[in-house]
């Protein structure tokens, strides 16, 4: 069986073309990423009306890249949410359109849950059960993961997400949208140990995240200091730091509290070094192990929409002739898929 996935939920223009035996076909991603800039974050009409000229050219793209014709496809997948309205609306008609055509199943798929199964397209998948650390712009959460579908949420973000806080830091340090791999370069540069921030929620038990207060910590900081490259880079480190521990102290209650012994961190923010390497350190000491996607798929792609849609399809699980976009849609609402 082949699946087409179409990811339209934010920025990006995401396509593939997943076979379950050959694995991944072909994926093509378009960022729209220097469309937003001057305006310093996404602006929704504009993202819709770029998916409306970038999906089908696309789509043709991973069909020449697979050489291969409508009729060797069995069904498409598209992100059904959460994301933006608008820009669900675009991937959700012209996926539902292309299945009415090609007379094949139309699967609507949950964002998230593709972000969280990323990391099974890689060589060595991670086997269930694990903690998920779904870290991307607009989501931050720990989710225990028992099998495909059975998600129970354990803690979340109460303000901003983890690449929100990232980003919102970024501009006030003067830097572009999308900011936070912007920040985590300059961090690089950064002296450790020259200011000391914060790790919001960690002194009292709970596995939710709060990172609002940190991005006022960081104005106040750099308001009280000079502007020179070297303190924007100190700054810049202490601010990484701070979101890397508490992001790490919340994934190791969460192992703990279960007894799970493997980690799966997910989601754009899942491509900052820093994070890597703390929670790659944190579970060697564990005993554990952790898994993550290739870098190009942390951010939004089409192959994680065509695999978690190749996983629900290979199941009989497809939607009927409704356009499916759902700006919100909590990830432990999906249904779990027998094993
Ligand atoms: O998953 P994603 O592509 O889109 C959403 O579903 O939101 O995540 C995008 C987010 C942005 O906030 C971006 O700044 C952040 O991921 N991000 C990073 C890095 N790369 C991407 N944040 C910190 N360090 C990075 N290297
Ligand atoms: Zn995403």
């Amino acid at each position: 069986m082949r699946i087409l996935g179409i990811e339209t939920s934010c920025d990006e223009t995401g396509i593939a073309i997943y076979d379950e035996h050959q694995g991944l076909l072909s994926h093509q991603l378009y960022s729209q990423v220097k469309l937003h800039a001057d305006y310093g974050g996404v602006v929704p009409e504009l993202a819709s009306r770029d998916h409306v000229k970038k999906t089908l050219p696309l789509i043709r793209a991973a069909m020449q890249e697979a050489n291969l014709t409508p009729a060797d496809i069995d069904g498409v997948a598209y992100t059904a949410g959460p994301g933006l309205v608008g820009a669900l609306l675009v991937g959700a008609t012209i996926g539902r359109s292309l299945a009415y055509a090609w007379n094949v199943p139309a699967v609507a798929v949950h964002h998230m849950e593709g972000h969280l199964l990323a990391p099974m397209l890689e060589d060595n998948p991670p086997p269930f059960p694990f903690i998920a650390l779904l870290v991307s712009g607009g989501h931050t959460m720990l989710v225990k993961v028992d099998g495909i579908g059975e998600y129970e949420i354990m803690g979340e973000s109460i303000d901003d997400a983890a690449g929100e806080a990232f980003d919102k830091t970024a501009k006030l340090m003067g830097l572009d949208y999308p900011g936070g791999p912007l920040l985590s370069k300059l961090a690089q540069n950064g002296t450790p140990g020259r200011f000391k921030f914060p790790r919001p929620m960690t002194d009292r038990p709970g596995l939710d995240f709060s990172f609002s207060g940190l991005k006022t910590f960081t104005a106040n900081t750099i308001a009280s200091n000079d502007g020179s490259e070297q303190t924007r880079a100190d700054i810049a480190l202490a601010f990484e730091q701070a979101v890397v521990d508490t992001l790490a102290i919340k994934c190791r209650r969460a192992l703990q509290q279960t007894g799970y012994k493997r980690l799966v961190i997910a989601g754009g923010v899942s491509a900052n070094r820093r994070l890597r390497e703390e929670l790659a350190a944190m579970m060697s000491k564990l005993g554990g192990e952790v898994f993550y996607p290739r870098t190009e798929f942390c951010t939004d792609n089409g192959a994680m929409i065509a695999f978690a849609g190749m996983q629900r399809l290979r199941q009989g699980e497809y939607q009927d002739l409704a356009v499916q976009a759902k700006p919100r849609w909590p990830i432990d609402k999906l249904a779990p898929i027998e094993k």
